[in-house]
């Protein structure tokens, strides 16, 4: 069966963060997730740029600034929303660079994997105390097709490379660390009896600002080519996120993308990933590193336990019941 935007069960009452909202998919998921009720902080590199999204997309939301190029700006931002907030029901890694200017992170890591992966790895293990007492909280981590071309996995000196900026291969090293990132904090979570639940998805292929990079020249007829036969608009792209984030029928650990075409376009569906990315030996390795290069030590806290029941006592008889 086809699962459209129709399917996104009521979200009032939910606090949801949406990384990369400005534009593409991210733009699409907020909306779509304050549409239905939630409230959407929209974490994005230019408050300018974030503040006209809220303003276009309506509902309840809030801006926050957040460059992941930044460690600084990460946990700047992460105190911001625990200053603002009590809960987190949703946090959606979705912010993405391919091909970008600067080949570096101000805390000199290669661009791409500081970006996609290791900013996100901060911002949730900072942001994970609101969430993991939070009943059907979840963290839904972008991938993409890409992370088949993540040869040779991720290292640390890989991390601190200067020559991965125009590379496809650093960016699907980067997308393989989404997708490892995802695995390994589902299995934290449920080891802990953690509330939270973290799930991956990916969009397929769509005509997005993320196409904008400095791509090498000898790819731009192959991409240009492959989006006439392969693309989806955004608003079609974004629903495997947008699933991902809000089907209740979802279990931890799951991994959505489109159902067409090789997985570029279609409907949202269970998608498989590449051998590397099911690795559990390498997505411990990917942690450590990740905990060694941010800084920042997940701590991990299991969900509350359930009330007992009252039991009255007859006055008269003593009887429980
Ligand atoms: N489009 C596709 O075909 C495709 C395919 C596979 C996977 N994906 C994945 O989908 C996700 C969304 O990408 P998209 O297609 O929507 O691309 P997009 O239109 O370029 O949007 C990317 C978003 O990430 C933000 N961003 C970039 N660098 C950032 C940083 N340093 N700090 C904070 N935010 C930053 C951008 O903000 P600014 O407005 O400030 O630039 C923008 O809001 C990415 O993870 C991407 O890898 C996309």
């Amino acid at each position: 069966m086809s699962w459209s935007c129709a399917d996104i069960p009521d979200q009032s009452g939910r606090v949801a963060l949406v990384t990369g909202a400005s534009g593409g998919l991210g733009l699409v998921t907020a909306r779509e997730l304050a549409v239905r009720g939630a409230h959407v902080v929209l974490a994005c590199r230019s408050v300018e740029r974030g503040r006209a999204v809220a303003g276009r997309i309506g509902g309840s939301t809030e801006v926050v600034r957040l460059d992941l190029a930044s460690l600084k700006s990460v946990r700047r931002a992460a105190a911001e929303v625990r200053d603002r907030h009590v809960r987190l029901d949703l946090l959606v890694n979705n912010a993405g660079v391919m091909f970008p200017v600067d080949g570096r992170t101000a805390d000199g890591f290669e661009a791409h994997l500081g970006v996609n992966h290791l900013g996100h790895f901060a911002l949730t293990g900072l942001l994970l105390g609101l969430m993991s007492q939070v009943p059907g909280s979840r963290v839904v981590t972008v991938g993409s097709l890409a992370h088949r071309a993540g040869f040779g996995g991720v290292g640390a000196d890989r991390a601190r490379s200067g020559s991965g900026r125009r590379s496809v291969t650093a960016y699907g090293r980067s997308k393989l660390a989404n997708l490892l990132f995802a695995r390994e904090l589902q299995r934290r979570l449920g080891a802990a009896g953690a509330a939270t639940v973290s799930l991956a998805a990916h969009p397929g292929l769509s005509p997005t600002g993320l196409w904008h990079g400095d791509a090498p020249a000898v790819l731009r007829p192959v991409v240009a080519a492959g989006m006439r036969w392969l693309a989806q608009p955004p608003q079609a792209a974004a629903l495997p996120s947008l699933r991902a984030a809000t089907d209740p029928e979802l279990p931890g650990g799951a991994y959505l993308g489109p159902a067409r075409r090789f997985g570029s376009r279609g409907a949202p569906v269970p998608a498989r990933s590449s051998r590397a990315a099911c690795d559990a030996a390498a997505q411990g390795r990917l942690w450590e590193l990740s905990e060694e290069l941010t800084g920042v030590r997940y701590a991990f806290v299991p969900a509350p336990v359930p009330a007992e029941p009252a039991v009255g006592v007859c006055p008269v008889t003593g009887a429980r019941g």
